[in-house]
């Protein structure tokens, strides 16, 4: 094994021994899996930008397994990378040298769902969409969504705190999850499964591993409180001339679709382009340099589309009006991210800004890059002010990635923007948090790191930046 990767050493954890693998092997038969070929897709990231060289993949099953076998790292020094569905986008989900994988593959059982509260409890490793179509049948849904459902976890979920689709709606997971269970480094399980919509006794410990990236613990379950799923779904899909066309568009559709309106998702003229030209998608409706995607979620179908139609006569602008059975709508708009790993390297950027700034940085990112990127795209959750930036180029450049960073994390600080506004740091982003936050703040989590994971075994080498 190199001692050093990525031009960082490695830290001075135990290496796996003979006897490490036998305990796991004992402690979980057929678990402990140590094949070269198998670990290959644990090692490498959704993007497969980034790639760790781990030689042991763990498959517990429960909680207290999850306790033993941190117990056991923690005694012995051993780094430890947890993995949900492994669809993260900074790099966080692998290993950077030799980690332990600790996969929740298999920690997929629903615990409880209570139909008056709307509360599921659940292990997690529970596929998003599996949670879905477990609570669609029960008259509920999830209350987030997004592209990867097929494959991300609910515990990954929770600790990239992923925004997504319905965010707008339902809120952030810092208010749905109502609870959690979570393993600590040393092995200590924290049982905060709480299933109430109130409770104020104390400080509320879940918000700290919401969003922690597996550096402060293993979340081994979730309880979240779900919406019910709306009787109707409608979807218009529009094309706006320019940006700010896109947000005055925004604003005409908050006031007449108030309460009905679950998502309002755009996508730029290029970003059309790529998922036509890779993915064979069609577009319904050419030539707008801007496209949007407006869900509303409601209780009469014929009533949303009433309200639909009459929103887009006020909106003045080109568009279609269909019931949201037509997931093609949705396909244009989710599998961007899928089109982009076909055009070549994607360089991805996930801001948070003022949504009157949020296509600036697009434009003058394309002006700053002229020939030397191949595409320079936009897209997001307009309504959460949340734009994916994303350039693509032919193969990885290092003076390519010169001229894009710190650029990009400059321009967003300078309008107080957030450098990672749902996707998290990872092992990306981790040495630019200090462009969105304080030194005092950056401190402060540190020594929460400290504290609960005093030996560092918990993702090492992520989400906060390596010390000087
Ligand atoms: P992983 O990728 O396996 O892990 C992500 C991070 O969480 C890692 O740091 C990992 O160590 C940690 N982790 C995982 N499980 C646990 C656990 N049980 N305990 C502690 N730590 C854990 N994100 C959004 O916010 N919004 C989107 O709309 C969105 N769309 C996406 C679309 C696509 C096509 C893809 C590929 C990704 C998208 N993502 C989006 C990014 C990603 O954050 C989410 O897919 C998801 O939240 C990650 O879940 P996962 O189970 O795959 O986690
Ligand atoms: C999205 O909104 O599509 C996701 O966050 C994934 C991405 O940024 O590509
Ligand atoms: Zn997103």
């Amino acid at each position: 094994l190199t001692c050093e990767r990525y031009g960082l050493r490695r830290l001075p954890f135990s290496r796996l021994s003979r006897a490490d693998v036998a305990f796991f092997e004992g402690l979980m038969p057929g678990r402990a899996r140590t094949d070269p070929e198998e670990l290959r897709a644990f090692n490498v990231d959704w993007l497969k930008a980034a790639r760790g060289c781990s030689e042991l993949l763990l498959k517990p099953k429960t909680a207290a397994e999850v306790s033993r076998v941190l117990r056991y790292c923690h005694e012995r020094n051993l780094a430890v990378s947890p993995q949900g569905g492994n669809t993260g986008l900074v790099g966080g989900s692998v290993p950077v040298f030799d980690e332990i994988i600790l996969s929740t593959a298999l920690m997929s059982e629903i615990i409880s769902f209570d139909p008056v509260s709307g509360i599921l409890v659940c292990q997690a490793g529970c596929v998003l969409e599996k949670l879905n179509e477990y609570l669609g049948e029960r008259g509920f849904v999830m209350p987030l969504d997004l592209g990867a459902k097929g494959s991300c976890h609910i515990g990954g979920n929770v600790a990239t705190n992923a925004g997504g689709l319905r965010l707008l709606r339902y809120g952030s997971l810092r208010g749905t999850v109502l609870g959690l269970e979570v393993v600590l480094a040393d092995g200590t399980v924290l049982d905060c499964l709480a299933s109430l919509r109130k409770d104020n006794t104390g400080y509320d410990l879940k918000q700290l591993f919401i969003g922690s990236e597996g550096t402060l613990g293993v979340i081994t379950a979730v309880s979240i409180l779900c919406p019910q799923k709306p009787k109707a779904v409608n979807l218009a899909f529009l094309g706006c001339q320019d940006f700010s066309r896109v947000q005055e568009t925004f604003t005409t559709c908050r006031a007449m679709l108030g309460e009905i309106l679950s998502a309002y998702e755009f996508m730029d003229e290029k970003c059309m382009e790529l998922v036509v030209k890779h993915l064979g998608l069609s577009n319904p409706l050419r030539g707008s340099p801007f496209y949007v995607l407006i869900e509303t979620s409601g209780s009469d179908s014929t009533h949303d589309e009433e309200k639909l139609n009459s929103f887009l006569e006020q909106a003045t602008t080109s568009g279609l009006v269909t019931d949201g059975t037509v997931a093609a709508l949705w396909s244009l708009r989710e599998r961007i991210t899928e089109a982009l790993t076909h055009d070549g390297c994607v360089y991805k950027y996930d801001i948070s800004l003022p949504v009157g700034k949020l296509y600036d940085l697009v434009t003058d990112m394309r002006a700053r890059l002229g020939h030397s990127a191949k595409n320079v795209v936009g897209y997001g959750h307009v309504g959460d002010g949340n734009l994916h930036l994303n350039i693509t180029a032919e193969s990885y450049s290092h003076s390519l990635l010169d001229a894009i960073e710190p650029f990009v994390y400059e321009w967003t600080a300078r309008y107080n923007g957030s450098i990672s506004a749902e996707h998290g740091l990872g092992f990306k982003k981790k040495q630019f948090i200090q462009y969105s936050k304080p030194r005092e703040a950056i401190f402060l989590m540190q020594r929460f790191k400290a504290m609960l994971d005093p030996k560092g075994i918990l993702n090492p080498y992520k989400t906060l930046p390596s010390s000087p």
